[in-house]
């Protein structure tokens, strides 16, 4: 189904003709490009209540929305990491030569915004922006070649309280869903931990946002295409065989204290961080896990991923630190962390679990003029209730009453405001209570 969130019907949907648009009259190809959406109203009203609940929650955290442009410059892009999502890229050159791409995420906007606005920013910027992304991927459930992402970051804290701020606002938009921690966990780990690891078996730091990239497709190729890539970075079998080892085997915070030492910088870092989720309240939707180090070059410190419990899906969010990424632009090396949420893994899981919002098209009042010629008077009393606040339609064309009745029940309205010649002869018209279906005339000026 190519419309937004799969909720339309497909008798709904025209007829689809293969091949290349039509210029001489015949019928276009009426499916969106592949891999994008339509939002006709059903999915729009979907959109736009996921939509509110991702600003209420922003807000509940004293977050400001920001909005960067869809078109950027294909150079904010350009990191040598081997990422998978420089190679998504829709870019193209425009009509003045420069490299332009559509964003395939919002980061890179927000540090180009955060760099422009320089001193004048007074940090913390505790920013979230909601924007469409635009990725060339292979298509799986709930990924997608547009999707719109929800994003929450802050610039200029270098502490772990803002990546529990962070978390603990996904955990409450999770909540208001109707999502527990018995659906969804956050596995979290910190790339310092790799960090580590890269450091004892003497691999160079210059290639580990590299080797982050590689050993981020550990569930999605098989471990001798990854042992190839990552020899192909320098590294030895022996290196290759601590990190997998490590990202596969260490489960806990005991473990990996252990590991490193009580005093290591990413044990404490993680430690604090639980610490505070418990204080929130959120310790239970938190799980250690050394095998999440994220496919993005930029993350520096702790990271984590979203995930459904059951296995089905896709990750839901994911974020971390990402203190380099200013720096690698030319400005100065600034704290920041952050997240994106998409659109469309969380109406997948919202599905699977019976938790879809019933969501209609609702007016209040439908005014019909019982003739054409009292359409002005309709036109009146449609005015007038628009004004008191009422969400009004009025009835076109020349319909029957029983259509009109099928119609208010479809848009669940609460009332019918009939304008009648005789009843307007005494200054009133007929209101009828669709719930009670008790009828009565009342005086235009009492309507409200
Ligand atoms: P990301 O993991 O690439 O991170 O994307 C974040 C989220 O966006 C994913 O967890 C998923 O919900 C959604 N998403 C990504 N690609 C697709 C797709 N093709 N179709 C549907 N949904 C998708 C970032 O983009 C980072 N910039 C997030 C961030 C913000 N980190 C710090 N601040």
């Amino acid at each position: 189904n190519l419309c937004a969130y799969a909720t339309s019907q497909e008798s709904l949907r025209g007829p689809t003709q293969a091949g290349p648009p039509s210029t001489d009259g015949g019928l276009v190809d009426t499916s969106p490009p592949k891999g994008t959406r339509d939002f006709p109203p059903e999915d729009m009203r979907l959109r736009t209540w996921l939509f509110n609940h991702f600003r209420e929650v922003s807000s509940l955290f004293g977050f400001e929305e920001v909005d960067f442009p869809v078109l950027e410059s294909e150079e904010l892009y350009t990191r040598k990491a081997g990422e998978e999502i420089t190679q998504q890229l829709y870019n193209f050159e425009d009509k003045g030569g420069r490299r332009v791409t559509l964003r395939p995420e919002l980061t890179p906007s927000l540090a180009r915004l955060v760099l422009q606005k320089g001193k004048s920013a007074a940090l913390p910027l505790k920013w979230f922006a909601i924007g469409q992304c635009w990725r060339y991927e292979r298509m799986t459930r709930g990924r997608r070649r547009e999707h719109y992402q929800w994003n929450m970051d802050i610039i200029g804290v270098p502490g772990i309280e803002a990546k529990a701020e962070v978390l603990s606002a996904i955990v409450l938009f999770f909540s208001r869903l109707g999502i527990t921690s018995k659906d969804v966990g956050i596995k979290i780990s910190n790339r310092k931990v790799l960090q580590e690891v890269l450091g004892r078996s003497t691999i160079p730091q210059s290639t580990f946002a590299a080797v982050c990239v590689i050993l981020d497709k550990i569930e999605k190729i098989p471990r001798s295409e990854m042992e190839k890539e990552l020899a192909a970075l320098g590294l030895t079998a022996e290196a290759v065989d601590t990190i997998l080892q490590t990202m596969m085997t260490l489960r806990s915070l005991d473990d990996l204290g252990e590991l490193l030492g009580a005093e290591n910088e990413a044990v404490v870092e993680l430690k604090q961080l639980f610490e505070l989720a418990r204080g929130y309240g959120f310790e239970d939707w938190l799980q250690f896990d050394a095998s999440v180090v994220r496919g993005l070059a930029y993350y520096s410190g702790i990271v984590f991923e979203g995930f459904d419990r059951s296995g089905t899906l896709r990750a839901i969010c994911g974020g971390g630190r990402y203190d380099k990424l200013l720096s690698t632009y030319g400005g100065v090396e600034t704290p920041a962390c952050g997240f994106g949420f998409g659109d469309a893994v969380i109406v997948e899981l919202l599905k699977e679990k019976n938790l879809m919002p019933d969501l209609s098209h609702e007016v209040d009042d439908i005014v019909m003029p019982l003739e054409e010629q009292l359409r002005p008077q309709a036109a009146v009393v449609a005015a007038r209730l628009r004004s008191g606040g009422r969400r009004v339609d009025v009835v076109m064309g020349n319909k029957k009453m029983k259509w009109a009745f099928k119609h208010a029940e479809r848009l669940q309205a609460k009332r019918m405001v009939l304008v009648g010649s005789a009843e307007w002869a005494q200054g009133s018209v007929r209101v009828k209570d669709l719930s009670s279906r008790e009828e009565k005339d009342l005086p235009l000026e009492k309507l409200t």
